[in-house]
């Protein structure tokens, strides 16, 4: 509750500053949230109830930012991730925070990628010839029965070189007999109407943009796909370069929520850079074993008392269905809530229709009592209320934004 107070304060003093400098890219004094069609779609589609009713009683607004609200990769449902659009979209549908998954290039820059090997599944590499033969794997077209390969690093071109490339809707066609056919696999739930050509950020531009709104930072340090040391670069500075371009711009470290799915990222920010590493958002993966969901619960007492305070694992972990059929706090959330940690659900709105496979892996605990879409915002309330989650990320900032200000988060 204290980290929620005080970030409450700083983001208005934030905002402040942002009006005097007047800089940053679609700047307004005052931000009008727009949430969209969505959200009210998806409360008409809720059974009938308590928590229904809530939120029909809320759908004029007004919208405001939040930080529960977590732009995961900007706004991906529809806009190509990680670039400007995309976190233009996310800032608009009133995210209080904004990710930029960290990734770096082969002169040892840091850019926006979700992967350090997705260039061929996110951007249009393959569409630049001299850029496609650097590829660590150049495209091989799919024949017969074996599906095409390929894989392309932003560790395998220079910054320069990644700032040329179109951001595009993350998605391939294993079958791709051509560059266009392989490129050609968004999902059915999302849309190319908007991947005409992103605008890809580096580490830096994102900072400057996501600083000019008043908004503040979760830049995630993506486990390196790469050997380490990588041309002697090794990964203590990597955490350290990541962290450094927010002392460089003297940006409070109370805005930034550093991320890695690596606990010895953590202790390094947590060792060398306390101010940032306070904040720290550990990436939970061990759950998605039912093994090492027991070994991850019974570990939580010792990572307190190493210093972590934020725990982050998908957010099926962080529920289940009790015997009465109820969706309730599961014993990862008891155990994380014990050790007075707080916790951050990831992602919503990956999804597509729940209808398929109960919603599948975001809600692998509570799938059997999943039926609708408007389910999602019955799992989202026992999240928010129960296991009282300081965040969420999500595809579609704007699904959050219209419950937190709902709720009051
Ligand atoms: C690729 O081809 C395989 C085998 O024919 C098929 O099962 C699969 O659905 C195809 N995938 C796509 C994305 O078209
Ligand atoms: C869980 O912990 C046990 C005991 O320390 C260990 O042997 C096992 O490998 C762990 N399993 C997973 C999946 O982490």
């Amino acid at each position: 509750m204290y980290t929620v107070l005080v970030s409450g304060l700083l983001f208005g003093l934030a905002s402040g500053a942002a009006v005097k400098r007047g800089g940053g890219y679609g700047y307004h004094k005052s931000l009008n949230v727009q949430v969209g069609v969505r959200p009210y779609y998806l409360v008409d589609d809720m059974d009938e109830g308590r928590l229904k009713h809530a939120l029909q009683r809320c759908s004029e607004g007004p919208f405001k930012p939040s930080d529960f609200v977590i732009a995961h990769r900007g706004a991906p449902l529809q806009f190509p991730e990680h670039t400007l659009e995309s976190y233009t979209a996310a800032r608009r549908q009133g995210a209080g925070i904004i990710e930029c998954d960290v990734a770096f290039t082969k002169d040892k820059k840091l850019v926006c990628r979700h992967d350090q090997c997705d260039l061929h599944t996110t951007t249009d590499i393959l569409k630049h010839p001299e850029l496609a033969a650097k590829c660590t794997t150049p495209f091989t077209p799919a024949s017969g029965t074996s599906p095409a390969t390929v894989q392309c690093c932003t560790s395998d071109i220079t910054q320069a070189e990644f700032k040329s490339l179109c951001g595009k809707m993350d998605g391939f066609n294993p079958n791709g007999t051509t560059v266009e056919e392989y490129m050609d696999g968004t999902p059915y739930f999302r849309t190319d109407l908007y991947s005409t050509c992103g605008t890809v950020q580096t580490h830096d531009e994102y900072i400057d943009l996501v600083n000019g709104w008043g908004l503040k930072f979760t830049p995630e340090l993506k486990t390196p796909k790469v050997e380490m040391p990588f041309d002697g670069y090794t990964q203590e500075q990597y955490a350290q370069d990541m962290i450094n371009a927010y002392k460089k711009r003297g940006i409070s470290p109370k805005r930034v929520f550093p991320q890695s799915f690596l606990p010895d990222d953590i202790f390094y920010w947590i060792d060398k850079e306390p101010a940032f590493g306070k904040q720290a958002v550990y990436l939970d993966e061990r759950v998605d074993t039912p093994e090492g969901y027991e070994n991850a619960t019974a570990s939580i007492p010792a990572l307190a008392r190493r210093g972590v305070k934020i725990l982050a694992p998908a957010f099926f972990a962080l529920t289940k269905v009790d015997a009465n059929g109820k969706i309730v706090p599961s014993e990862y959330a008891i155990a994380a809530k014990k050790a007075r940690m707080d916790i951050i659900g990831w992602s919503f709105e990956r999804s597509g229709w729940l209808s398929i496979d109960g919603g599948g892996y975001y809600y692998d605990y509570v799938k059997e009592v999943i039926n609708n879409d408007g389910d999602m915002y019955t799992v989202l309330d026992v999240l928010a209320q129960q296991v009282k989650i300081k965040g969420m990320f999500s595809d579609w900032p704007a699904t959050l934004t219209y419950y937190a200000n709902c709720f009051g988060l």
